[in-house]
């Protein structure tokens, strides 16, 4: 037998200790969202059980419990003397403000269907099969929503719209835009609210999504210049756009390739496509770190069995890199291609013709 060190032991059965805790306590950071509990405790300072529960019309018993495990998490603070527990003004953007650059609880929601959805993909890995977007449990949609939207609302006008040579301008002035793979329509959404003078389409070919994103659009005021259809990255209609905008959904697809080839076809001469993908390095070593773990976690549940279930099945995997991503470019047809911006959890690439 092995001879075992037990220092080494130790250490990773302490590391599994805090990996366990975070995860039994991800229902409970889902239950702050949906009771209400983060947004009663936002700025309002140290509270007790019995205010957190009168607030909330709650059971104070079941938020007293709440609270000591959110204290365990660090997530409120607990003073002893005083018996009350506070939300910091920066543990309130990150979990109860979701137009705030940091809100994370959309992540958590993506986690529930990882583990709702954990039998189907057990069986795509042992039938070989894949596992359709459609497939998934609701609360992936929406989830990737909330998550995706703090990016979009913090670097889209700001930062990726600048980093693209002269669009900034033409979308100031009235463009024609399409977002393909739009989900819940959020990238959209915050790009017609920034540019009034242009038209947008969303595509995508989950049905249910679509008829969400119409409702966004109807909420967000915009529906006069944004619409939404029921198509695929091969197939979509339409001609001439000045951006064809792909947000986190290439890497999803069956034939990449395929969808540029189609891109090319639909974009004005000069114009722009823009693929936004999960920040990765191009050597899988260069990608072992947090943000690294959750996207190969994401793609393994999610993204890969995506890929698998549609035509040609390239699965790229969210971790697919710059160099990857340049190939099915230049392979659709891309002349030019480079990176125009990033951040810790994005790439934003700039092709052309
Ligand atoms: C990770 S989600 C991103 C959604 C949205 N772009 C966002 O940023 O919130 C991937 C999206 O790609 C869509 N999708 C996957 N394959 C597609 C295809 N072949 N054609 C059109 N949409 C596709 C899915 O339905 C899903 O809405």
């Amino acid at each position: 037998m092995q001879q075992i060190d037990e220092t080494r032991l130790n250490a990773l059965m302490g590391r599994l200790v805090g990996e366990f805790g975070a995860l039994a306590s991800a229902p409970l950071v889902i239950l702050g969202d949906r009771l209400g509990l983060y947004k009663a405790m936002a700025g309002a300072g140290p509270m007790t059980a019995d205010g957190l529960g009168e607030k909330t019309g709650l059971r104070v018993r079941y938020a007293r419990e709440w609270l000591n495990a959110q204290a365990a998490s660090g997530f409120v603070e607990y003073d002893p003397v005083a018996e009350t527990y506070a939300l910091s003004p920066e543990a309130a953007m990150v979990l109860a403000e979701p137009d705030s650059p940091a809100f994370m609880i959309g992540g958590f929601e993506v986690l529930s269907a990882m583990f709702q959805d954990l039998d189907k993909v057990q069986k795509a890995f042992t039938d070989g099969t894949g596992l359709g977007w459609h497939e998934h449990s609701a609360c992936l949609f929406s989830g990737t929503e909330r998550f995706f939207l703090a990016g979009y609302n913090a670097n889209l006008e700001p930062s990726w719209i600048p980093a693209f040579d002269g669009m900034a301008e033409r979308l100031r002035a009235g463009a024609h835009v399409a977002d393909v793979g739009c989900g819940f329509g959020a990238s959209t959404i915050v790009l017609a609210k920034a540019y009034p003078k242009s038209t947008f389409v969303g595509y995508d070919y989950h049905e249910p999504s679509i008829a969400t994103a119409r409702e966004r659009a109807r909420e967000a005021g915009v529906a006069d210049r944004v619409s939404f259809e029921v198509a695929g990255a091969k197939t979509y209609p339409g001609r001439g756009f000045d951006l064809v905008a792909f947000f986190d959904c290439l890497h999803d697809m069956g034939d990449p390739v395929g969808a540029a080839k189609h891109v090319r076809q639909t974009l004005a001469e000069d114009g722009i496509w823009m693929i936004v993908e999960p920040f990765a390095n191009d050597r899988i070593e260069d990608n072992l770190n947090p943000v690294g773990r959750i996207y190969y976690s994401a793609s393994t549940m999610v993204c890969t069995p995506c890929s698998l279930s549609q035509e040609v099945g390239l699965a790229l995997g969210a971790q697919a890199g710059e160099k990857r991503l340049r190939e099915v470019a230049s392979d659709g047809g891309f002349g030019r291609f480079r990176r125009a911006a990033e951040t810790p959890f994005n790439l934003v690439f700039e092709a052309r013709l």
